[in-house]
């Protein structure tokens, strides 16, 4: 499958390139992530590495996921992660992040939507299916928003570490995506009123154009 640019408004998904490496290993240090994120622990740069060189590109090269990230469409600011688990029966399950910075401003609802569509319309994929651990409110918000169905608990199906966890699982047919509500954080409104930190600004890659610079290119 070939990595593939969504553009959708004040956000851009894009691949993953090798700049966004240091990036990814501050974001996946967050507490906030790791409390719902299953992922190595310790934590090292070469976990990062290892995701944005080797799983994203075999990924999008044997059709198996489709892992973008996010971006302000404008500036390049990186913002999160949205990723599709594709499988065979024409299924496929999605995950997503946002970087702390990022969060409550309908980032994540505007990218899961325009990554839905996608799937649905370029992909193949006839149903996609969702799970959050049972309480992670912020994570049932998205989904409900994009038109997920919540269809229910299924018990000790995610894994976290060593532990165990009920996950809530929901679905999403074609016809179902809906453009999400504006959140209480509104986007881009408060983008606008509120400019990115600095660590926008530390970490961007692309000019204010949104056209990357040649310093940019990597593993893709
Ligand atoms: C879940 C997550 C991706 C949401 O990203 P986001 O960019 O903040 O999402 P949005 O701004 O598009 O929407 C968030 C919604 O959740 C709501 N929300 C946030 N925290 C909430 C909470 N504790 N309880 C209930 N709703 C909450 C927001 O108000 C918003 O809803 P609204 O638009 O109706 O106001 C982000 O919180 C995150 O990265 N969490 C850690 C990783 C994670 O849990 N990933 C999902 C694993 S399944």
């Amino acid at each position: 499958m070939r990595p593939t640019t969504l553009d959708a408004g004040s956000i851009r998904l894009r691949p993953f390139r090798g700049s966004d490496i240091d990036w990814l290993y501050r974001v996946s240090l967050d507490p906030g992530l790791r409390r719902y994120i299953d992922l190595p622990s310790p934590y090292r740069r070469s976990d990062a590495a290892d995701f944005v060189e080797r799983v994203t590109v075999e990924g999008w090269a044997n059709g198996t996921r489709a892992e973008f990230l996010t971006e302000d469409a404008a500036t390049g600011c990186r913002l999160g992660r949205v990723g599709l688990h594709l499988r065979d029966d024409r299924t496929a399950e999605i995950g997503y992040w946002a970087a702390p910075e990022a969060r409550a401003r309908g980032v994540t609802s505007g990218a899961v939507a325009a990554v839905c569509r996608w799937a649905f319309a370029e992909a193949g994929i006839d149903l996609i299916e969702w799970r959050a651990e049972v309480g992670n409110h912020a994570s049932r918000r998205v989904a409900e928003k994009v038109g997920f169905h919540i269809e229910g608990v299924l018990r000790q199906r995610l894994r976290h570490g060593t532990e165990r966890a009920d996950a809530w699982v929901g679905s999403l047919l074609p016809a179902e995506v809906t453009a999400p509500a504006p959140s209480r954080g509104s986007w881009p409104e408060t983008a606008s009123a509120q400019p990115w930190p600095a660590w926008c600004g530390e970490t961007a890659s692309s000019d204010a154009t949104g056209r990357t610079t040649a310093a940019d290119d990597g593993p893709s």
